[in-house]
């Protein structure tokens, strides 16, 4: 059996994070979204209420599991016996960047492939810090995220004004 390892802060879950689950179908068998610490960024969402949108959101599809990791991925992934680590990639900007991780993750548990899934036009410029960004200025962010997402991140920046 082929499980995939998706990680990501996903905070909150996008509509480019879900169209990277719903393609891993066709490499994996089983896909593991797994929440993890990246320390360059300050979360807005706590991890259980990021767990709750994930599976809110996704509850429709099969095969896939929320968890959550701290520490180095390619520790918890070696741990977790997954068959590959799948990132969505969209600019070249974000291919320097994981280029870089995949290399450093696969020095740490050697075995380790990175599959990258080419983001789809349409959501190309969605990421889950320009939606936060246009939500915090009330502008709207339908299409870009689920719509109970969008219910979730209104309420928190209605909850901080
Ligand atoms: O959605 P993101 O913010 O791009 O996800 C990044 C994440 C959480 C997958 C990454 O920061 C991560 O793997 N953090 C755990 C620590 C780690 O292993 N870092 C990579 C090796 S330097």
């Amino acid at each position: 059996m082929r499980i995939g390892l998706y990680p990501g802060s996903f905070d909150p879950l996008t509509n480019g994070h879900l169209d990277i689950i719903q393609r891993s179908k066709v490499i994996c068998d089983k896909l593991l979204i797994a929440i993890g610490t990246n320390s360059a960024k300050n979360p807005l969402f706590s991890i259980n209420e990021r767990i709750e949108i994930i599976n809110t959101c996704c509850n429709d599809i099969a095969n896939i599991e929320v968890v959550t990791f701290n520490g180095l991925l390619a520790e918890y992934s070696k741990k977790q016996n997954i068959s590959f680590i799948i990132r969505g990639l969209r600019s070249s900007t974000d291919f320097d960047y994981e280029y870089q991780i995949a290399v450093a993750n696969n020095k740490i548990a050697p075995d380790l492939e990175t599959i990258f899934l080419m983001s789809r036009g349409e959501y190309f410029h969605i990421s889950s810090n320009i939606v936060k960004e246009i939500a915090s200025y009330g502008g709207d962010i339908s299409s870009m995220v689920p719509h109970y997402a969008k219910e979730k991140i209104i309420a928190k920046y209605s909850n901080h004004s």
